[in-house]
């Protein structure tokens, strides 16, 4: 089976096509690299032993992603290819929507015209807003209070149109938490452009010696030390996360729609002390006010994707820690080293 990735130069794109090419898939990657790098798609060639069909293409350039689904015979499609930074969206939202929005369509517009109709969407916990009570099941009501989280909400509302009115698609759409890690091999990881706006990715550096402090956004939210609880999930489960998916879309479900996360709460002080075990030393910090925007505690149910999926996330907290902390050591400066 040959599948076709967008945003495949990417992080979370990087483990999934590590992962379906050791499972045997073939991989076409297509990427932008407005926010990657083209050294991501050869390191996970080096790993696999086995070649990714690349392309240096933008989603809103709907006649070169024709080309590619003329050329090669697609299967199935997971797509990643979006911006994603919470506070840019909403410094620029028109950018947002024109990026997510209309890159998406054209994706779904070409792969109706190929009679492509196997999609994996790569959506976010971020539709669920601020649940009112923990853990989270898809059943949740969905709201977003960001044009980030807007475009996602957007586009799963469009997917459900779609199958509404052509069950001969079959959508899997992945709510993720949030992503950390990195493979094992430390050779492909999260390399995000300029000041991380994500916690593990800030510690990091911060471990490295790259940043001096790290800034605890509030230690007053009603949680068990104050400080903001998530469900930290280990990327390459998310990847076999995907594979799974792939396998589900297999049996024609129409649009399903999955939690991926470990079910587990981690607060930003449970993070920095595992992160000190993982690299050894005391990590400096300052407790800042509130990130405006942020939730107190969100984790999610994952009990839908292990009983139709099978599947479900084994790498526990330490592991996360311990495979971020080993692609930064060995790449201080991401890809560009
Ligand atoms: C985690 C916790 C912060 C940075 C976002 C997006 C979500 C998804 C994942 C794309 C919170 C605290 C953070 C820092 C801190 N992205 N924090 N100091 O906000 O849960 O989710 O990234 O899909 O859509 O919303 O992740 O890592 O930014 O924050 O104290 O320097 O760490 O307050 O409690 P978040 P995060």
């Amino acid at each position: 089976m040959k599948i076709l990735v967008t945003g495949g130069a990417g992080y979370i794109a990087s483990h999934t096509n590590l992962e379906l090419l050791n499972g045997g898939y073939d991989v076409v990657a297509v990427d932008n690299f407005i926010n990657s790098n083209i050294e991501s798609v050869k390191r996970v060639e080096k790993l696999t032993g086995k070649k990714i069909s690349f392309y240096e293409v933008d989603l809103l350039d709907k006649e070169a992603l024709r080309e590619i689904f003329a050329k090669e015979k697609v299967d199935a499609v997971i797509h990643f290819a979006g911006l994603k930074a919470v506070g840019e969206s909403v410094s620029m939202p028109l950018r947002y929507f024109k990026n997510n929005l209309s890159g998406t369509i054209n994706l779904l517009e070409v792969m109706e015209e190929f009679d492509v109709k196997n999609l994996v969407f790569s959506s976010s916990a971020t539709v669920y807003g601020d649940p009112a009570t923990v853990p989270v099941t898809e059943e949740f009501p969905l709201s977003v209070t960001n044009p980030y989280g807007r475009t996602k909400l957007m586009i799963e509302e469009m997917l459900r149109d779609i199958s509404n009115a052509d069950k001969t698609w079959n959508i899997a759409i992945l709510r993720y938490f949030n992503p950390i890690g990195a493979h094992e091999s430390g050779d492909i990881g999260e390399d995000p452009n300029g000041i991380p706006n994500n916690l593990v990715p800030y510690i990091a550096k911060v471990a490295s010696g790259a940043l001096e402090t790290i800034h605890v956004f509030g230690n007053d939210y009603d949680t068990p030390d104050g400080t903001g609880v998530r469900d930290y999930i280990h990327v390459v489960d998310l990847a076999l996360g995907h594979i799974k998916a792939i396998e589900k879309l297999q049996k024609n479900p129409g649009l399903v729609t999955y939690n991926l996360g470990t079910g587990v709460g981690y607060s930003v002080m449970d993070i920095i002390e595992n992160y000190e075990k993982a690299c050894g030393k005391k990590l400096p910090y300052v407790i800042d006010p509130r990130r405006p925007g942020d939730i107190a505690e969100t984790y999610a149910d994952p009990t839908k994707a292990k009983e139709e999926l099978g599947w479900i996330a084994v790498r526990g907290i330490d592991k996360m820690c311990e495979d971020t902390y080993r692609w930064q050591s060995k790449n201080p400066n991401g890809y560009k080293s």
